[in-house]
């Protein structure tokens, strides 16, 4: 091996030896540089007669190249290993799942509050909101419930502060107040478009009639698998001059095959008592198929809108008559899920609500 491919081959090793950019251009320095090797093999050649001059020349530049082959061959190397390093610490996971944000749904209470809306909708229904926080007046008194009714009893009841000693304030304990707080609602727009009767007399003038459902929340001092001291209720108002125990009859059974997509489903009226209906029922269904087959289920309670009630209404019972029903859309909801513990809808586990998304 001559001189140059010594210092061509010493270069090579000291490039490979160089681990970062810097250490590389330190190296090179030393061989390419303005006191690096090379330069000093040229300066070296001012002695030499001029015939050898330029074969030497020739050898050294060849030399000079081959090093600055070996400089850019190692500089790429280097930026190679940086860009690998880089992206292997920058590095996507891209079969890892997505950070998703969970998405909601609703109650499957509010599901069947959405749905009793839509079906009665469609039968002309008015859907009507009210306070859950009631007057003794609303949720009893106008409604015909006697005084010593076990209802407004301190333990079945929450009572609040507000109203008189009497008539203190109270969680509604039904949605049936609604059905006084919209019929006079109602009943006062169309006696001031027919001006007729005064204040304190009742209307017996002609207005459309009275229909209307009111879902919400109400309470009792109650609880167990199938009571809670929060739950719903829907009720349903329909008055009128001509309105008869069969409409109420059509309506609802046409509204439970709805509700459950059973044209099967059958309905019993069984007499019973409420003090602001007169006659009352409890309407019991019957699937005809299923795990629930030959079993009558308790699904709401009605009746023909007592006379006092009208009269509380500010219509005259002798020229208006209606129906009333109100239903449980908590135990619709079980009934069409087949859930048997009420308790689940209120302890807001999202395992057992997600499954109604
Ligand atoms: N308010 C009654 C209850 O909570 C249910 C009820 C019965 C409502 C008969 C009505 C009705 O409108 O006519 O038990």
């Amino acid at each position: 091996m001559n001189d140059l491919q010594t210092v061509v081959a010493s270069a090579q090793a000291a490039f490979a030896l160089a681990h970062t950019p810097a250490d590389l251009e330190n190296a090179k320095a030393q061989y390419l540089g303005k006191s690096g090797r090379i330069t000093e093999l040229m300066k070296g050649m001012a002695a030499l007669p001029v015939d050898e001059k330029k074969t030497r020349g020739a050898a050294i530049n060849q030399a000079k190249q081959a090093i600055e082959a070996a400089l850019n061959a190692c500089r790429q190397a280097l930026a190679d290993a940086q860009l690998q390093a880089q992206l292997q610490a920058e590095a996507l996971d891209v079969t890892l799942p997505g950070r998703q944000r969970g998405q909601g749904g609703l109650h499957p209470v509010s599901l069947t509050l959405e749905r009793i809306g839509a079906i009665f909708g469609s039968m002309g229904f008015d859907v009507a909101q009210g306070p859950e926080i009631e007057s003794d007046w609303f949720n009893f008194t106008a409604l015909n419930t006697p005084e010593n009714h076990p209802a407004r009893s301190m333990h079945d009841t929450f009572y609040v502060e507000g109203g008189t000693e009497h008539a203190p304030n109270l969680l509604r304990t039904h949605t049936s107040p609604m059905q006084i707080r919209y019929a006079v609602q109602h009943v006062k727009k169309y006696r001031a478009a027919t001006q007729e009767g005064g204040q304190g007399t009742l209307f017996s003038g002609a207005m459309p009639e009275i229909r209307v459902i009111a879902p919400g929340r109400t309470y009792r001092v109650d609880s167990d698998a199938t009571h809670s001291p929060m739950f719903h209720q829907c009720e349903g108002l329909w008055v009128g001059e001509n309105v008869s125990f069969k409409d109420l009859k059509y309506v609802f059974t046409d509204f439970c095959r709805t509700f459950f997509e059973n044209n099967e489903l059958v309905l019993r009226f069984r007499p019973s008592f409420f003090p602001f209906t007169e006659p009352s029922a409890e309407i019991d269904i019957q699937f005809p198929s299923g795990p629930l087959a030959g079993r009558w289920l308790e699904v709401a309670g009605s009746g023909q809108v007592h006379p006092n009630v009208i009269r509380n209404m500010g219509l005259d019972p002798e020229r208006y008559i209606g129906f009333a029903f109100g239903m449980g859309p908590d135990r619709l909801t079980m009934l069409r899920y087949g859930v048997n513990d009420l308790r689940l809808f209120f302890d807001g586990d999202i395992r057992f609500l997600s499954q109604f998304r």
